[in-house]
């Protein structure tokens, strides 16, 4: 990790070397960008089976992104996606992964126990100038880290599916966050090619705070007989510009990442009325309705 100075002269490190930990939607999407954005990448997860399908989607997504990108210029875009390949290793021991990393990025499950158990793992074996983020959209960035003795390196990173086309990244601080650390996660969001936007550490920061909510108000509608998912959907794509429904959102997030969501809110703010249970959405969870990634939810959909 090299210390640098910005024309600000705000001292920050520069990120090259990131580990992803977690290889589902949302960190193949983050390894994808990094790797892309010039960085080496490891992406870890539990075993080869999961990397060799998380480095498949990757390699669908980059097919994708090519097709636009390069197309007047297939040779070009096909040396692209070797040399991006080339930067994303995959690993299936965390501990290992991060020996020589700048940067850990975690998206795994939304457990806090499980979390918290990687991070002070990780944190004995990362350089100390290694820097810790989380990518949880629920669970408070402080609860993760004071599981680590590098309070002061430890941000939120949080990113919007899919990675590759959602330019923003929320960039989380909490008190003990230095300075330098949250520079450099400014910049390293930047240098992927992502806008940033500050935020404190609070429930769904910026965006799931206002878009879950929303989503769960129309549900609601639903649950009141006002209108159909149909209507809602082309209602607010037609009348507001959203480029997907609340319906056609809440199957591609997933049922179930949105039900964790309410559900820690709900016990954390009994009183708050956008945090309440939603009888609807708990239903289609119990039924395993969790949306696209499973080819049924508010919609059949194919999987
Ligand atoms: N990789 C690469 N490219 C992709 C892609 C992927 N995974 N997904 C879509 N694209 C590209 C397509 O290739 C296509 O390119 P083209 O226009 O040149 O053909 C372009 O995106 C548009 O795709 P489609 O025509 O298939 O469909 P849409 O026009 O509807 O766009 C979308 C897809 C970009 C996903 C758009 O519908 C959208 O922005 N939806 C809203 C997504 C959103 O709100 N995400 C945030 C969810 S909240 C969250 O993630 C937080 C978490 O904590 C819960």
């Amino acid at each position: 990790i090299s210390r640098s100075f910005s024309s600000s002269a705000v001292r920050q490190s520069v990120i090259k070397n990131v580990t992803i930990i977690g290889g589902g939607l949302m960190g193949a999407g983050i390894a994808q960008v990094a790797a892309s954005t010039g960085h080496n990448v490891v992406m870890v997860d539990q075993n080869d089976e999961i990397l060799s399908k998380s480095k498949a989607n990757i390699a669908k997504s980059l097919q994708r992104v090519v097709k636009k990108k390069f197309a007047e210029k297939p040779q070009e875009g096909e040396a692209f996606v070797s040399d991006v390949l080339n930067r994303l290793q995959t690993n299936t021991d965390a501990v290992d992964s991060v020996k020589n990393t700048d940067l850990v990025i975690e998206a795994i499950v939304e457990n806090l126990d499980v979390k918290k158990q990687l991070f002070a793992a990780l944190d004995k074996a990362a350089p100390q100038s290694a820097i810790f983020a989380s990518n949880t959209s629920s669970i408070p960035i402080k609860e993760i880290a004071v599981s680590t003795s590098r309070l002061d390196r430890f941000g939120g990173l949080h990113y919007f599916n899919p990675v590759p086309m959602m330019k923003l990244v929320e960039v989380i601080r909490i008190p003990e966050t230095s300075d330098e650390t949250f520079n450099s996660l400014l910049s390293f969001g930047k240098a992927m090619g992502k806008v940033t936007v500050n935020c404190k550490d609070t429930p769904g920061f910026i965006v799931n705070r206002l878009l879950v909510p929303y989503m769960m108000e129309a549900v609601r509608m639903v649950e009141r007989g006002e209108a159909t998912p149909q209507d809602i959907d082309t209602a607010m794509k037609l009348g507001a510009g959203y480029p997907m429904g609340p319906f056609e959102l809440t199957d591609y997030v997933g049922l179930d990442t949105c039900k964790f969501i309410m559900d820690g809110w709900s016990q954390k703010f009994p009183d708050n009325p956008l945090f309440a249970q939603s009888p609807l959405l708990n239903k289609y969870v119990a039924e395993g309705k969790l949306g696209n990634k499973v080819g049924e939810g508010f919609y059949k959909t194919k999987k």
